[in-house]
């Protein structure tokens, strides 16, 4: 190991690390979870709520996660078995969850390419149709993961990195240039800015801060062991604080020019067309009511309909890749296989649970409710499983095991003081300036309480969901059956981890220049 900084195995640049990291970040969930989200849940008192969730919540989990990777320089099992070996599952956990994501994000990410190659035929109206031809999505599906494996095959620095540093400017270009359009369509645009963003406290209500809350995970990509894993990638030089914010604010970003570019064009279609009541949320906002809109403007339609779904399929690959890299990094290490085989393992796994996935959706889609588990399609049901009852687990573990466990203080007392966990991270590399004692007081009381919150009531609403029409509670035995089949991934987690994680070695990211090496030489 001559040329030891050369040789590390990790992004090459601060700037690396920061797109790919936003290129993770920024995905469906700001094109188009968030607008439809915002919208109903009074629109800027919503943006205001979600600010302040990725401020207490979204900064602090991020931090933590980092630093756990940052300082590991390994994959979530090693990095945290390096804090305690007993807490090594909350890693394993980290990698659980990105693998069940793969299998129905692609599902999506399959739509978002077809919808994008097929603009210039025309999207309006092939929903059905086109969700209900499984062997169709099956193929877009296979596309849109094949495009990501790709790009994880050329590994972190040539390919997540080099790919994260073309696809992020793109993307913020199309998203700008889209919006910049959308505002100046004249008739209808402020009744679309009305809809987007006034701001009405009284809709937000509980659920509107619960939903903020989980929507600041779910599109920071926290509670997931990505964080983690690419801290792991980051060298010990990168500013931790500086290159956090800067994520969250393009993160926040995105989101909000999303919502100014879909919006404005949505009502100004309605206003031009007489159309009334065209959806405004859910998969029928993005794969129905869009393609609509860009129908309505004729030729110059179709190609904004391109470039807008090449966009959604950039945001969504650059999420995708980085779930991807969790688990192979898991792979590569733990079984010591180069990286080529592990992520075709790892995604041929993924994609023959992402068939019945995409069935499934086309199925219901389609007014066909026979291929449902605990009462949902595939996709809703593993959306619930991992984003509402799991992620919550894992920033909650990440925020724990920073906060609480990376030192025995000698003193008893000090073992509650925010002040001295301040210095321990300090000693332990993580230097946040002045931020560092707010940090410490987050993160050790402030975040888990929060985070609680968000998994006792988002379990709440599965187990007790409301009634849409009369909004009474009642209880659900399916939504009972989600929460266990969550649970018992948890513990099945646990009991694999001390099976055979624990006591055997996990492998970090010097391994794999080891295993090319090995292998090179083999030829
Ligand atoms: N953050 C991504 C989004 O906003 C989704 C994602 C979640 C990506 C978890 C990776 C991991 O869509």
């Amino acid at each position: 190991m001559e040329n030891k900084t050369q040789k590390r195995n990790g992004f090459a640049s601060g700037i690396g690390f920061i797109l790919a990291a936003a290129g993770s970040a920024i995905g469906l969930g700001n094109l188009w979870s968030f607008p439809y989200k915002t919208a109903k849940y009074g629109g800027a008192a919503f943006v205001f709520t979600y600010i302040l969730s990725v401020l207490i919540i979204g900064v602090i989990v991020m931090v933590a996660e980092l630093h756990i990777g940052r300082r590991s320089q390994a994959n979530p099992v090693s990095a945290y078995k390096k804090v305690n070996k007993n807490v090594g599952w909350l890693g394993l956990f980290a990698v659980l969850i990105p693998f069940f994501i793969i299998c129905y994000y692609s599902v999506l990410g399959g739509y978002t390419v077809k919808y994008a190659m097929n603009s210039f035929a025309g999207n309006a109206g092939i929903l059905e149709t086109f969700t209900g031809n499984a062997g169709e999505v099956i193929m877009y599906t296979a596309i849109f993961m094949i495009l990501a494996i790709l790009v994880v095959m050329a590994g972190v620095k040539g390919g997540i990195e080099k790919a994260s540093k073309v696809l992020m400017p793109t993307l913020f270009f199309i998203l700008v240039a889209v919006a910049v359009y959308s505002l100046f369509l004249g008739e209808g645009v402020s009744e679309g800015l009305n809809f987007y963003l006034n701001p009405d406290f009284s809709e937000l209500g509980f659920d509107g801060i619960l939903a903020a809350m989980s929507q600041a995970f779910f599109s920071l990509s926290l509670g997931m062991g990505i964080m983690v894993s690419y801290g792991s990638y980051a060298g010990k030089e990168i500013k931790v604080g500086q290159s956090i914010s800067m994520i969250c604010i393009f993160d926040t970003m995105v989101a909000l020019l999303a919502g100014l570019a879909i919006f404005p064009a949505v009502y100004h279609y309605q206003a031009v067309s007489g159309a009334t009541n065209v959806e405004t949320g859910g998969l029928l906002l993005m794969f129905q009511t869009l393609p609509l809109v860009f129908e309505g403007m004729g030729t110059f339609g179709q190609i904004l309909s391109f470039f807008f779904f090449a966009m959604v399929v950039i945001a969504a690959l650059t999420s995708v890749i980085s779930l991807l890299e969790v688990v192979t990094q898991l792979v590569i290490q733990k079984f010591h296989v180069q990286r080529k085989k592990a992520i075709l393992v790892v995604a041929a796994i993924c994609f023959a649970i992402s068939i019945p996935i995409g069935i499934s959706l086309g199925l219901v889609l389609n007014g066909d409710k026979s291929m449902l588990i605990c009462g949902q399609n595939w996709l809703d049901f593993f959306d619930l499983v991992t984003n509402v009852v799991l992620m919550p687990l894992g920033a909650l573990g990440a925020c724990m095991v920073l906060g609480w466990m990376l030192d025995k203080p000698a003193k008893k007392s000090d073992m509650f003081n925010p002040m001295y966990l301040n210095e321990t991270l300090k000693k332990d590399g993580l230097n946040l300036g002045w931020f560092g004692k707010v940090f410490a007081v987050m993160v050790k009381y402030v975040t888990p309480l929060l985070i609680l919150v968000v998994e006792i009531f988002g379990v709440f609403d599965i187990i007790m969901p409301a009634n849409s029409i009369t909004g009474i509670r009642a209880f659900s035995s399916n939504g009972l059956g989600i929460v266990l089949t969550a649970y018992g991934l948890c513990v099945v987690a646990i009991a694999v981890y001390f099976m055979f994680f624990k006591k055997s070695e996990t492998g970090n990211n010097a391994d794999e220049l080891l295993i090319e090496e090995k292998q090179v030489k083999a030829e």
